[in-house]
């Protein structure tokens, strides 16, 4: 029997300086994919995966996050007393429950390796899966990206990663890896490399941003240093560790929407819109009106 994925960690420390002034005061994980916050959709992945407990990594102002995940009592109550029940339940569905989520501060911008290494203690000794808050993964099975990746961990244990293709040109902003054998759903990982310089990269194949990783991890990323833009890097301790355990890249099938990026985020709230039996013709005809204005 694998050892199950029961915890998540969701690195939430980072600045959007690429959404000022809207970050100014809120965070870039609180801003809303139609009614729902960008990290709320990731935790309803998460959780759609069997995740048990979520480990967010912050940093200061981002406290509201807390808040978010926490229960309203004064609004639940006004919900009771007006008779909003479709709004209470939906609030007591999206509300972790007590003892299931964690909250440490990265305290300064090191890189993604430091987010996740700060997690290390409230992980302890198990894998654990990571989800990049920005990418949001809309699968075409509806089962989650992660849900998949858990299956295919079933079948492989050791280290499974996310990944998808990119244009050529545009590898040097990502994690690239190269591949092998097939092993079921996903494929050994033969090579892997943080934002290769243009025209070094080893396939069109990127690191999504979802992770299933083995405990090791940690000890490697205690050490690491700086790598590519001066961070410490994920990555460069991934590679540190597939000398002594397996890595699978499973190919996520679906629409990969970069909530950090302006269009990115536009996309993913017309994409999101749509997929939304209470909402989707009216806003269909809606986005109609808007394109013949222009
Ligand atoms: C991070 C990872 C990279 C991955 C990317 C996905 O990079 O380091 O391997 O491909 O997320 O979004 P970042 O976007 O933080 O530069």
């Amino acid at each position: 029997m694998r050892k199950p994925i029961r915890k998540a960690i969701l690195p939430v420390a980072g600045l959007g300086t690429r959404f000022l002034p809207a970050t100014k005061a809120v965070p870039k994980e609180m801003l809303t994919v139609v009614d729902r916050p960008v990290v709320q959709h990731v935790v309803d992945e998460a959780r759609a995966a069997g995740i048990e407990h979520i480990v967010f990594v912050t940093g200061r102002n981002k406290a509201v996050i807390e808040d978010h995940f926490d229960r309203q009592f004064e609004l639940e109550r006004t919900l009771q007393e007006r008779g909003k029940l479709k709004e209470l339940e939906q609030l007591d569905r999206d509300t972790p429950k007590a003892g299931t989520t964690s909250f440490t501060r990265q305290q300064l911008p090191l890189g993604l390796g430091h987010a996740v290494w700060c997690a290390r203690d409230i992980i302890g000794d198990e894998p654990f899966a990571l989800l990049l808050p920005d990418m949001l993964h809309m699968a075409k099975d509806g089962k989650g990206c992660l849900a998949s990746m858990v299956e295919a961990y079933d079948e492989t244990g050791g280290n499974v990663l996310a990944v998808y293709e990119v244009p050529e040109d545009q590898a040097f902003q990502y994690g690239i890896v190269g591949t092998g054998a097939v092993h079921g759903k996903a494929h050994a990982i033969t090579q892997m490399v943080e934002k290769p310089k243009p025209g070094t990269a080893p396939s069109n194949l990127a690191i999504s941003g979802r992770y299933i990783l083995q405990p090791t991890i940690f000890d490697l990323l205690a050490k690491q240093g700086q790598g590519a833009g001066g961070e410490i890097q994920l990555t460069d301790s991934m590679l540190k560790l597939k000398e002594s355990e397996p890595f699978y890249a499973v190919t996520f099938d679906g629409a990969i929407y970069d909530c950090g990026s302006k269009i990115g985020f536009l996309m993913a709230n017309v994409a999101y819109a749509l997929s939304r039996p209470d909402i989707e013709d009216e806003f269909r005809v809606a986005l109609g009106q808007v394109l013949e204005r222009k």
